[in-house]
């Protein structure tokens, strides 16, 4: 289904929470909602959501004006939406297999068809073990996983996520980024997904909006935002998100590993230590040795005071020339690690 909301307006108390947004949400895709606390976001997926009504603009679906429908034309459309949030929202008076039963209870689905669906919606989201099991006994990521199960139950054609890996840690927020993937593509689902954190855009989104005080302040293909940011809000996202190795972007899918080819040095994380951050020590060896460096990311932490720097890069030239650099590296107090591949 492809979604246009035309001039968006939601105010609260005169504080303008959605200020005339207008965005074009292709079908069969994933589109990334990206701001602040407090940015609007929420506000914007309800409203797109059919879950409130705009106080001005207006919505469609397929092309059909939404945001004006009586209320059981409303309760018709809301059928085509499934949601997922950061608290889950599961009911935990019932086991797994009763919340993924749920949607279709109220739907009056025959009980023989929902008993078939949940048990072919948990195998899709690999809790088939898990059916009888409490919410309350599941672990974070098994929640997201029913909720998901959940939101397919009436065939959906679009799926909303409110900070729906927010809760989790970075390993889960990945398995649940892929299961969406999977869904996503397995029933050409159109996925909004509202988030602040950049890593879901980048190993999600295929387009994204950012959002800053209830205006859209930038939007594009993820890979055209990333890489040309145009606002101070994006770059600042972009400028929190830790680099990856290819190794990272390889486990998640992200990179063929056929496609990663190697400079014959190798890829190195350089750690230096406080004293260190502060001198050019990789200038002085590209003076006095025959390498050069590829730099593919930097930082400094700041621990109790002390500044520690990183550097991931490759280090090209001869296997003699590299060694004799890294000894001299390390003579240096400079850890050099070989990336793991
Ligand atoms: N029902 C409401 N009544 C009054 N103010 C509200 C209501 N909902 C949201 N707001 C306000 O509107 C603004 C936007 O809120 P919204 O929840 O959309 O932000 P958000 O981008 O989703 O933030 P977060 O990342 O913290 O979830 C905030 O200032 C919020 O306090
Ligand atoms: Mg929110």
């Amino acid at each position: 289904m492809r979604i246009i909301a035309k001039n968006l307006v939601q105010n609260y108390e005169g504080l303008h929470a959605v200020n005339d947004i207008s965005l074009e949400i292709p079908e069969g895709k994933i589109f990334g909602i990206i701001g602040k606390s407090g940015a609007g976001k929420s506000t914007l997926l309800r409203m797109i959501s059919l879950l409130e009504r705009p106080e001005s603009g207006e919505i469609y679906f397929d092309g059909k004006r939404v945001d004006n429908l009586k209320k059981k034309d409303l309760i018709q459309e809301r059928r085509k939406i499934g949601m997922i949030f950061q608290t889950f929202n599961l009911l935990t008076s019932r086991n797994a297999e009763r919340n993924v039963a749920y949607p279709m209870e109220i739907c009056h689905t025959p009980m023989e068809e929902i008993k078939k669906r949940c048990s072919e919606l948990l195998e899709l989201v690999g809790l088939t073990s898990k059916a009888k099991v409490g919410i309350s006994k599941m672990s974070g990521g098994q929640k997201q996983r029913v909720a998901i199960a959940r939101a397919l139950a009436t065939n959906p054609s679009v799926l909303f996520c409110d900070e729906a890996t927010s809760a989790l840690d970075p390993g889960t927020t990945r398995q649940v980024l892929s299961l969406i993937k999977e869904v996503q593509k397995k029933f050409n689902l159109t996925v909004i997904m509202v988030t602040h954190q950049m890593e879901v855009v980048r190993d999600a989104c295929d387009e994204v909006a950012v959002i800053n005080n209830g205006k859209i302040v930038e939007q594009g293909e993820v890979e055209k935002v990333f890489s040309n940011p145009q606002s101070d809000v994006t770059r600042d996202f972009l400028s929190n998100l830790k680099t990856e190795t290819a190794k990272d972007a390889i486990e998640k899918g992200m990179l063929d590993d056929k496609m990663v080819t190697f400079s014959k040095g190798g890829k190195y994380i350089l750690r230096f230590p406080e004293n260190k951050t502060g001198e050019p020590v990789l200038s002085r060896i590209t003076k006095s040795q025959n390498v050069g460096f590829n730099i593919f990311g930097a930082g400094v932490q700041y621990v109790k005071g002390k500044e520690l720097g990183t550097l991931q890069m490759d280090i090209i030239g001869s296997e003699d020339d590299v060694e004799k650099v890294i000894k001299e590296l390390e003579s240096e107090g400079i850890v050099v690690e070989e990336a793991k591949i």
